[in-house]
């Protein structure tokens, strides 16, 4: 209910058009043009959500609302939207059955083929994933800077983000290091959409490049490696042979850096425990803890020197180096 609720508001347009300053009901609905009665609930339920305030016949944004507004940094938005696709539903409909057969082939259940391969042959719903992909990692950003601000990287390194989507993580990194080059590597669909690219919203176009592949085959030499939500999206044995084709391409003194919802060795509750689920209902992959990085690196040339966690928890960054 909450979901459809703030997903509807999005759709509508509700939180480009409440403002931080108290604006009157009436004003909000002509603007929106709903309907008076219907939409007055609706602001009332949103206000009840803590993404709106109501005060004296005025709503205003409050700060988890702007967080759904597209103009911010951080925005959620379109993560947001694709939770509540109709894509998903269909997708999370499979979750009773994925889990009393144990398999893991929704997307060849729903659509005939898996996730990537979906994706590939239809842009509009690969357009809905993209997008969503970098809101998460703008939802991310602050922590992941923070996870990465101990990271010893040599200067003049060049860091090369695997499968990096249209290159969050890997520009924000780029524009607070201004000795460093790096290179977004990815699947043609996204490098061939060039208008997408955060390099130039960074300032960093002149020092990040994109290159297509298909990480399963040959990746780009660099001196660091970040795989950012990767090997999360796949079995053991496809996460293996993943790392396996960066190790044959990288240097003997490179550095990998995993960054994942890394469950804690302990059974004490973890966010890592429901969306290892969406991986389930989304992917071959799954969430997994410090020790099982350490066995699927091992197995591919790498050895694990350690897990660091975020000041919240939710994220870890696994670091490896060649054996
Ligand atoms: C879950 S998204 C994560 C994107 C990005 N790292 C982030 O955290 O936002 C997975 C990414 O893997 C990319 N991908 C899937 N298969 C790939 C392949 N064989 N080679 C390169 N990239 C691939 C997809 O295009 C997608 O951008």
């Amino acid at each position: 209910m909450k979901g459809q609720i703030l997903g509807t508001g999005i759709k509508l347009g509700v939180f480009e058009v409440v403002d931080t300053e108290p604006k009157p009901v009436e004003e909000i609905i002509t603007t929106l043009d709903i309907d008076p009665n219907h939409g007055y609930r609706f602001l009332r339920a949103l206000s009840h959500l803590g993404v709106v305030n109501e005060a004296g016949g005025t709503f205003s944004l409050t700060s988890s609302g702007k967080l759904l507004t597209e103009d911010h940094p951080h925005t959620f938005k379109d993560y947001f939207l694709l939770e509540v696709s109709q894509m998903n539903y269909s997708l999370w409909s499979q979750l009773p059955s994925l889990i009393e057969d144990g398999e893991q082939n929704t997307y060849v259940r729903e659509f005939g083929e898996p996730l990537f391969d979906y994706l590939d042959s239809n842009p509009e719903v690969a357009s809905l994933f993209n997008d969503a992909m970098e809101s998460y990692s703008r939802l991310q950003g602050t922590e992941i800077q923070e996870l990465l601000n101990d990271f010893e990287i040599t200067e003049q390194s060049h860091i090369c983000d695997i499968a990096g989507g249209y290159g969050y993580l890997l520009c924000d990194f780029l524009s607070t290091r201004q000795s460093l080059t790096g290179t977004v590597f990815e699947q043609p669909e996204i490098v061939e959409q060039e208008a997408q690219h955060l390099a130039t919203e960074f300032g960093v176009a002149d020092r990040c490049s994109y290159v297509a592949g298909d990480m399963f085959e040959a990746v780009p030499s660099a001196d660091v490696y970040f795989l950012k939500h990767i090997i999360h999206d796949w079995s053991d044995t496809q996460a293996i042979q993943i790392l396996t084709t960066i190790r044959e391409h990288a240097p003997d003194d490179a550095q990998l850096v995993l960054l994942e919802h890394v469950l804690p060795e302990s059974n004490s509750s973890h966010f890592g425990a429901l969306y290892d689920i969406q991986m389930i209902v989304w992917t071959t992959g799954r969430e997994r803890t410090p020790d099982e990085y350490a066995s699927l690196l091992e197995q591919s040339g790498w050895e694990h020197n350690e897990t660091t966690f975020g000041k919240n928890n939710l994220l870890g960054a696994i670091k490896a180096t060649p054996t």
